[in-house]
Formats: structure tokens, sequence, C-alpha cells
């Protein structure tokens, strides 16, 4: 479905990212695991059209994202859930899940949508109202993650959904992530939390400083010495 060849990403001067491969495939969950500064970020953004690369193909059931605008990514099926959540703070819960919506031309099946994001997530239906600057940042992550699906993505992108969460929630998002997966959604986890992305995944990637040095089932990878050194703590 989602397949990178040779990226590289610059920023001015700096190779970001150093002609790095992979691919994800219809209906699996594919984690990028790597410490901060690694290039993870910086990988999403290009996918996504944020960021133009400096080479490499980036395509999507074979359409070139990289010559795709950001936002006819999205209208093709490819949804992004940003480092750091990013919610309209001054927009209530449930104007910020409509606005993942915008794009969508049919308009009818929207009201589906959002009765599918209030099952997953039933905290997001109690607080509707509620303005989302005022949620903690477990609910922040789950509007964001929410506000994502309201696009209907095929491919949900999600850029290190635990940060700054307790164990106990970063429990629960990473059960939904596999709950949306089991749903029908292809997903793509960057996470700087090998643990938990590696119990999850069904195929993985280790990024070091722009290049993936390692790749194996997340099982294979969670038992590799050179990952439980360097990512699980011994
Ligand atoms: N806007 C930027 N300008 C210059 N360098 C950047 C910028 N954003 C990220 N970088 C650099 O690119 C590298 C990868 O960053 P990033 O993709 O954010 O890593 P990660 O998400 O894995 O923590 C880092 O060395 C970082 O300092
Ligand atoms: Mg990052």
């Amino acid at each position: 479905m989602l397949k990178i060849e040779n990226l590289v990403v610059r920023y001015g001067m700096i190779e970001a990212i150093k002609g790095i491969s992979f691919h994800v495939d219809d209906g699996e969950i594919v984690t990028l695991i790597g410490s901060n500064g690694a290039g993870k970020t910086t990988t999403m953004h290009a996918i996504s059209g944020l960021l133009k690369p400096a080479g490499g193909s980036i395509t999507l059931d074979g359409k070139d994202l990289i010559k795709t605008p950001s936002h006819k990514i999205v209208t093709d099926g490819l949804a992004q859930v940003p480092e750091g959540r990013r919610v309209f703070a001054e927009q209530s819960v449930k104007e910020n899940l409509l606005l993942g919506a915008y794009f969508r031309k049919d308009k009818q099946e929207i009201e589906k949508d959002l009765a599918y994001v209030y099952d997953l997530f039933p905290r997001l239906k109690e607080r509707e109202k509620q303005l989302a600057g005022t949620l903690s940042g477990g609910e922040q992550q789950m509007l964001a993650m929410g506000r994502a699906l309201m696009s209907r993505p095929k491919i949900l992108l999600l850029d290190e959904p635990s940060m700054g969460l307790s164990p106990l929630l970063v429990k629960e998002i990473f059960r939904i992530i596999q709950d949306i997966n089991k749903r029908g959604t292809t997903i793509l986890l960057v996470e700087q939390n090998a643990k938990m992305a590696l119990g999850i995944a069904d195929r993985a990637y280790v990024l070091e400083t722009g290049k993936i040095v390692l790749e194996g089932t997340g099982e294979e990878l969670a038992a590799s010495e050179r990952v439980r050194k360097a990512y699980l703590g011994g």
C-alpha cells in the first residue's frame, strides 16, 4: 500500500534522512522505532507532504505522493496524527472532529464516522462540547486520533502517540490502535517507546540517525540483542 524508496530529506546542509526504504502492506501495523532525533518525524512529514524530499520516491497504492499536494494526500486516504497532538484548543471536541472531515465530499457519511469515533473513544462523546484546550493529554491524543479518522483514511500515521502519557494511558491508547487496525485501517506508527510499539507491530524498522539499521517482525526485533540493549533497557 505505502512504499518508500531511497528517501532523502535535508534541512539545508543537514541530511536528516539518508536514503531509507520501507513499506507498509494493506492491513498491517508497521512501526518505525528510534530515539530522539533519529528522523521519525521528518519521515512522517515527508510522507504526508509537509516536507519536500531531496530524493527518492513515496507511493500510495502506486500513486506518487511527492507530486501530490498535502490536502489531496488526505483525500487519497492517508491521515497523520502529528507529534504533540495539535488540537484546536479554542474549538470544542465535536468541532475538532468535524474539521477532520473538512475535505470530504460524502457529507451524509460523516455522521456515521462520528458515531464510529465516539464508539472507539467514549470519553470524547462525554466531552463533545468541551473546549479541546481543556482536555487532559490523553484525551487530546484521543481527539487527535479521532480527528484523523474522520477523513476515513486507508492508512493512519501516528507520530509518538505515547509521548507524555502515563503507562496506564499508553496501554489504553495502544489497545485502541490495535482496535482501529482490526476494524480495517492500516497503521504506520513511529515511536520512541519501543517496548509498546514492538508489542503490537506486525513488522518493524529501527531508525538511527537517518538510516534504517534493522528490520523484522515485531517479535524478532523485540528479541534482538541490539534492540534490547539500545531500546529496551537491556
Ligand atoms: N526544521 C528543522 N531544521 C533543521 N533541522 C531539523 C529540523 N527538524 C528536525 N531537524 C533535525 O533532523 C533530525 C531528525 O529530527 P526528527 O525527525 O524530528 O527526529 P525524531 O522525530 O526521530 O525525534 C534531528 O537531527 C533534528 O535536529
Ligand atoms: Mg519526532
